[in-house]
């Protein structure tokens, strides 16, 4: 009898705790800036078109600085009757910013691409007068004309690893010689130690912004599955295999790291 009920007790805890979990897994929580996320569900659609610029600065450490130097750096690339692409331009900040910078250049196609409509509305709503093209699709998917300048700001950690190092082989191959790649991903640490500070620093962070603890939960349920990234010297690997002759890093601040390829 004694065993009977020993052995009903975990079962029952088990249960309990299985319901729990499944109500949690649903659970659409509030991520800040007035987007909502569920776990393994963020998604850029929905509201987050609308209340992106100001989710962002406050999420990326270094955000301007990082645009900013990515403008600096566009300088060595931008030629009279060339391409410059932007991947994943959300709400086409960075490539307005490229594109305003070089307004002096002839015959430039700029091209910013985002997978989600809503974003690609409304960067063509606040920038589509400075001549750029705004275009919605997915970058794995896009055929690229031969281009001088790639830009990516924290976009390719979103695509799967399966396919990125395609990704990255099939950018270097549209880049004209002597192109470049400006490339901003979010990375993990190199050992365990490294990544452990990393992720505690950047939750401070977060809380510096003003971040509520239960909004930094959700928000980093919420990118489970989707956000993909890999340590500094896997992507310095990617972009050397992919044929790169100079690849190096332009800036670091904590797990957020800016790259610059060139081919
Ligand atoms: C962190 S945001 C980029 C921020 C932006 N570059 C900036 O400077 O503010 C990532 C963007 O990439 C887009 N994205 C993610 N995966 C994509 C894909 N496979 N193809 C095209 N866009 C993608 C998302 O919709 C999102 O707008």
């Amino acid at each position: 009898m004694e065993a009977q009920v020993e052995n009903a007790k975990p079962e029952k805890r088990a249960t309990a705790t299985s319901r729990r979990g499944e109500a949690d897994a649903g659970q659409i929580a509030s991520v800040g800036n007035n987007i909502t996320a569920a776990n393994a569900g963020w998604t850029f659609g929905g509201q987050t078109p609308n209340h992106f610029a100001d989710h962002v600065r406050r999420s990326i450490p270094m955000y301007a600085e990082g645009h900013k130097l990515a403008c600096e750096l566009s300088d060595y690339f931008v030629q009279d009757g060339t391409a410059c692409y932007e991947l994943g331009s959300s709400v086409g900040e960075l490539i307005a910013k490229v594109a305003t910078r070089h307004a002096a250049h002839q015959n430039v196609r700029w091209v910013g691409i985002d997978s989600v409509e809503a974003m690609t509305l409304k960067a063509r709503e606040e920038h589509g007068h400075l001549g750029i093209e705004f275009v919605t699709s997915d970058i794995l998917r896009f055929a690229f004309e031969r281009a001088n300048l790639f830009l990516s700001y924290y976009t390719i950690q979103f695509t799967p690893l399966a396919v990125r190092a395609q990704l990255i082989r099939k950018l270097y191959d549209s880049l004209l010689p002597g192109g470049g790649l400006i490339m901003f991903e979010k990375v993990r640490g190199s050992d365990p130690v490294a990544q452990d500070l990393l992720s505690s620093l950047y939750v401070d962070f977060k809380m510096e912004q003003g971040f509520h603890p239960a909004e930094i939960i959700a928000k980093s349920k919420s990118l489970k599955g989707i956000l993909n990234p890999q340590t500094s010297e896997e992507n310095v690997r990617a972009l050397r295999e992919a044929g790169f002759s100079s690849v190096f890093t332009v800036m670091r601040y904590l797990s957020f790291v800016g790259y610059l390829a060139i081919k």
